[in-house]
Parts: C-alpha cells; sequence; structure tokens
C-alpha cells in the first residue's frame, strides 16, 4: 500500500499509535531535557525566506552530487539504529525504499540486519556509520566488510564517547527484544544488549562496555590506516572542531547533535551550520541532520550552506507504517515539499540556492567570546 503522507510532523503520532511504547520513547526522545532536540526544530523557525519572483521555475532540478554520487534529491537517511524495532524487515527495507527514492541510506553499525544482508539489496550507493569499539580489531573488522560490500563512505560518529542521558529510556529500561540482535557482530558475543535493569537503559551501558572514550583526533589516522574509503565525521558543532577536520584531511562533516540523543543544551544544528561552513572554507562537503521535517527545513540547510541534510526519525515512521514502500513515501514527500520551495521562491536548481535566500530573524548572535 502506497502511505498518504500530508506532512512529516504528523506522521509522528499515525507511527506512534502502531509502535510499542517503550520503542517509540526510544525513536522519538532526547537526553536530559530534551534542549537540543527542541532546539534543531526551532532553528529552523529562526530564519525568515526571502522569495524572488518572476523567475521561469517551470522546470525544476532537485538532484545532487554527494562526494561524487548522483542523488535524485539533497536529503540522505541519517544512521539510526535498530531497524527490526519497527519492522520485521529492518534495515533491508530501509535500505530498498532508500534506493528507490533516488537517496542514500546511511547503515548503522548498530543495524539489525548485517551490513552484507542491506548491501546485498542492490547497487545503489551507500555509506557506512562507524562507532570505535575498545577493541580496535572489532571496528577494523568491520571496517572492512563495509568496504568488501560496496560501502562507499565510513560516517564515523564522534560525539559519542559514552551515551547521553536519556531518561525516559532508563524509565522504560530499554533494551532489545528476544530474538532481535545487533546483526553486525553475530557469534562475536557482541550482538545483544545487556539486559537492563529498572532505571538503566540497555543501549547506554552497551555503549559504556563497548565503545572507547579515548577516541581522539589522532585515531583518524588509524581509519585511514584501515581504509581508504571518504572519511566524512558526524557530530561536529563548532568552527574549532571542523577546522581541525579539514585539516586532517576529512571529505564530509555532518553537523549534528545526534537528533538531540547526546549532549542536552546544545544549539540547534542549523544554528551551528553556518560556523561550521564557514571553517570548512570548501575544503569538505558540509552536511546537517536534526530536525528536518520540511522541504523549506532543506532549502535553509542548503542555503546555508549544506551539500545535503540527512533525516533520521521521520524514516523510522514510514518503515514503521508501510515497510520500504513507507520509506520511499517519506522521502518522495520531503523531496516534493523541496521541489515546491523552490517553485515558490524563484529557484530553478539548487546550485541557484544562496545566502540571499535567508534572513536571520535573531536580533544579535554570535558564540559569547565575540561579546566584549
Ligand atoms: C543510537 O545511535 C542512538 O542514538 O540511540
Amino acid at each position: 500500500m502506497v502511505l498518504e503522507i500530508t506532512n512529516l510532523l504528523e506522521l509522528e503520532a499515525r507511527a506512534q499509535a502502531k509502535i510499542p511504547e517503550p520503542v517509540f520513547h526510544y525513536i522519538a526522545g532526547g537526553a536530559e531535557d530534551e534542549v537540543s532536540l527542541r532546539r534543531n526544530r526551532e532553528a529552523f523557525a529562526r530564519w525568515a525566506l526571502r522569495p524572488r519572483v518572476l523567475v521561469d521555475v517551470s522546470t525544476r532540478d532537485t538532484s545532487v552530487e554527494v562526494l561524487g554520487e548522483a542523488l535524485s534529491m539533497p536529503i540522505l537517511v541519517a544512521p539510526t539504529a535498530f531497524h527490526r524495532l519497527v519492522h520485521p524487515e529492518g534495515e533491508v527495507a530501509t535500505a530498498q525504499g532508500t534506493a528507490a527514492a533516488g537517496s542514500l541510506l546511511v547503515a548503522s553499525t548498530l543495524s539489525t540486519r548485517s551490513l552484507e544482508a542491506i548491501a546485498a539489496t542492490g547497487p545503489a550507493p551507500r555509506w557506512f556509520q562507524l562507532y570505535v569499539y575498545k577493541d580496535r580489531e572489532v571496528s577494523a573488522a568491520l571496517i572492512r566488510r563495509a568496504e568488501a560490500a560496496g560501502y562507499r563512505a565510513l560516517v564515523l560518529t564522534v560525539d559519542t564517547p559514552q551515551g547521553g542521558r536519556r531518561e525516559q529510556e532508563e524509565r522504560d529500561a530499554f533494551t532489545l527484544p528476544p530474538g532481535l540482535g545487533l546483526r553486525n557482530f553475530e557469534g562475536e558475543g557482541m550482538d545483544q544488549l545487556p539486559s537492563a535493569e529498572e532505571g538503566t537503559s540497555g543501549l547506554t551501558a552497551y555503549w559504556a562496555q563497548m565503545l572507547d572514550p579515548s577516541l581522539s583526533w589522532d585515531d583518524l589516522d588509524w581509519v585511514r590506516s584501515v581504509s581508504d574509503l571518504p572519511l566524512v565525521l558526524k557530530g561536529i558543532m563548532t568552527a574549532e572542531d571542523a577546522r581541525e577536520a579539514v585539516e586532517r584531511g576529512v571529505e564530509g562533516i555532518v553537523v549534528s547533535n545526534h537528533g538531540g540523543r547526546q549532549l542536552d543544551g546544545t544549539l540547534g544544528t542549523l544554528d551551528a551550520l553556518p560556523e561550521v561552513v564557514d571553517a570548512t572554507d570548501g575544503k569538505a562537503e558540509v552536511y546537517v541532520d536534526g530536525g528536518v521535517r520540511r522541504g523549506t527545513d532543506v532549502l535553509k540547510g542548503l542555503a546555508l550552506g549544506a551539500r545535503a541534510v540527512l533525516v533520521g526519525r521521520p524514516i523510522l515512521y514510514g518503515l514503521a507504517l508501510e515497510g520500504a514502500s513507507g520509506v520511499q513515501a517519506v522521502l518522495e514527500h520531503l523531496q516534493e515539499e523541496l521541489d515546491r520551495a523552490m517553485a515558490l521562491s524563484g529557484l530553478a536548481s539548487l546550485e541557484d540556492i544562496g545566502p540571499s535566500l535567508l534572513q536571520d530573524l535573531r536580533p544579535s548572535h554570535g558564540p559569547t567570546s565575540s561579546i566584549a
């Protein structure tokens, strides 16, 4: 069945009705007071569009290249964990829906289908999201497998030295149900989350056991020593880190606060984007995720210098509601909204989008260090 979508905001409530409550909390929630989560959405409202008129927009083009991959839209599927929590086919269905829409899936280390099973869905371009484990060989093996399976870039998540505190996840004692494991680690004794005791999150406990909090800039050389795949850092929020990243030669940066699920109280990602774009100075592609729900949000991200945006939660909602075709419908809906927003703004192609499209509604802004 085709998933009818009016807008992606209302999709959340429809998916909620179908998803078990603790799973919905896990997907929709953020860390602590959910300030970062809210700011991601609020940031889009603080920029106003400046439309141009009397421009021939009779043909429009939303296609884009990201790291050399031709895509139908500047909208990628963000890495998110545990897709079988919402649909029996899990990430395989997500990959099918993403490919059908002409977009690109960033497959998570924490997938409930193996990276090979995802790759076996067909030749569409895909990237692999990497968490670095304390046992480096675990991550090295993942990188080699991703490369062998045809993934075209590594997306290293850099904002997770440990889990952010997601209080609702702890109240729910979130963990994976029996029979559902981290398929990239099958048979390696690392494919289950610890069964959470009351007041703890199984995912936070898994990360504390497994992920390497000593990961630092010099370890990028280690990643490079394992693979020549292009390297994208996901979770950069400042000009300082963007500068360091480009000095170390990364090919891409995702401005991200992990969907408001890690450090609470950050800027909304759209508000961090300009300083990162500025510091990157064209030496790496910049993408942004966090709160993208409307075609006009995509337009705003691009106008502030992102090459593409990534969407996370709405993809899981489409997957929950209609499997692969639900994922496809979410992406095509966003593309259609983008296309309409372009027409109404006097833009025929993405190349025409620039900073003059936006006006910042904040009375004053900037890091406090620049305030005398
Ligand atoms: C996984 O990366 C999560 O944020 O839950």
